[in-house]
């Protein structure tokens, strides 16, 4: 019988040693963002029903939750908030003491160092729900930009240091760098949702920010999950718009946008590991069915593999904590 010819790869395989030395993808707690839900109402700290683990943290108890999101050795949070009152236009979002804004101010004189990262949006302080002005049912894109432009400046006076524009309206980047660099603000960045699709994947962020659009669906701003170009023209607009970071959402359903645009773009890649990513996880681990660690291991690491520089992850704190062990 003539000898076989194959590669051994397992080689370097055989020990967890060879593994270490071979690893090509490594996550740290610095590439963590933890997305922090802010309730406007005093002296609550409410567990969010469909994400166990998640609370929604009034802004007179924010001290515990920041100190010990620092005391992990996580560098980031990004805000949202939850008002105590909504209307037609989404005043709150730019009121100098909305929620967002009060809390900004809170955490950094708790911890003036951690990055605070506001999201920037309409659709938890609208009253029908939509990301931004409503005629005749339809999402007004030019009409919402000057509102999301005055909420990303009211960020950044209340101390913001990063501007995280999420409702998809078109010109949005270049309507807020120019917003921010007229108000003096021209060293806060912008971390763009620059691919954000329309996704089953958001449901329990909706109860947790009170944010369900109350009549029809986003699909009007939000892109469709079959598309792929789409996301390379989105993302090459808002490249050119002056977005410092660029966001990825979901991210398990499209790793493969992610490698696209790490490998087209010289930004940051920022992978949103979302609400339903994160609800189907903890479902699963409770009954037993997953362990837990080694699954959202897995899955952070795979987005990292795919491209993604940071992952903003309601398991952030989870992750420091077993990266610290
Ligand atoms: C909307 C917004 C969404 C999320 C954050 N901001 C999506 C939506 O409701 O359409 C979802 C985040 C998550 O699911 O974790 N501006
Ligand atoms: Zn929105």
């Amino acid at each position: 019988m003539t000898e076989l010819q194959f590669d051994r790869h397992r080689r370097l395989r055989q020990t967890s040693a060879f593994r270490d030395l071979v690893r090509e993808t490594h996550l740290h707690t610095d590439d963590l963002i933890y997305p922090l839900f802010v309730l406007e109402e005093q002296g609550k700290k409410n567990e969010v029903p469909s994400m166990p683990g998640v609370y929604q943290v009034s802004i007179d108890r924010l001290d515990e939750e920041i100190e010990e999101i620092v005391s992990l050795g996580i560098k980031s949070i990004i805000l949202f908030g939850v008002p105590n009152h909504k209307d037609h236009v989404g005043t709150e979002a730019y009121n100098d003491e909305g929620v967002v804004q009060m809390a900004t101010k809170r955490i950094k004189t708790i911890a003036p160092h951690l990055v605070v990262m506001a999201d920037t949006c309409l659709c938890q302080f609208t009253d029908h729900g939509h990301c931004g002005v409503i005629h005749d049912e339809y999402v007004d894109n030019d009409a919402t930009l000057p509102l999301l432009v005055k909420a990303a400046v009211s960020q950044a006076k209340a101390g913001a240091d990063v501007i995280a524009p999420s409702n998809m309206m078109d010109g949005f980047v270049t309507a807020i760098r120019h917003g921010l660099d007229e108000a003096g603000y021209t060293n806060v960045p912008i971390m763009s949702y620059a691919v954000k699709y329309a996704s089953a994947f958001y449901g329990p962020f909706r109860d947790a920010a009170h944010s369900s659009p109350q009549f029809g669906d986003r699909k009007t701003y939000q892109m469709d999950p079959a598309n792929r170009l789409e996301a390379h023209r989105e993302a090459q607009s808002d490249v050119e718009q002056g977005a410092d970071l660029l966001i990825v959402k979901p991210a398990l359903s499209y790793l493969d946008i992610m490698r696209d645009l790490k490998d087209r773009y010289d930004q940051p890649i920022v992978a949103y590991n979302v609400s339903g990513e994160y609800s189907l996880i903890k479902a699963a681990a409770q009954n037993g069915w997953v362990n837990e660690q080694e699954i959202v291991l897995e899955k952070i690491t795979s987005m990292k593999r795919a491209g993604a520089d940071l992952i903003m992850t309601y398991f952030a704190k989870d992750i420091a904590r077993w990266l610290n062990e």
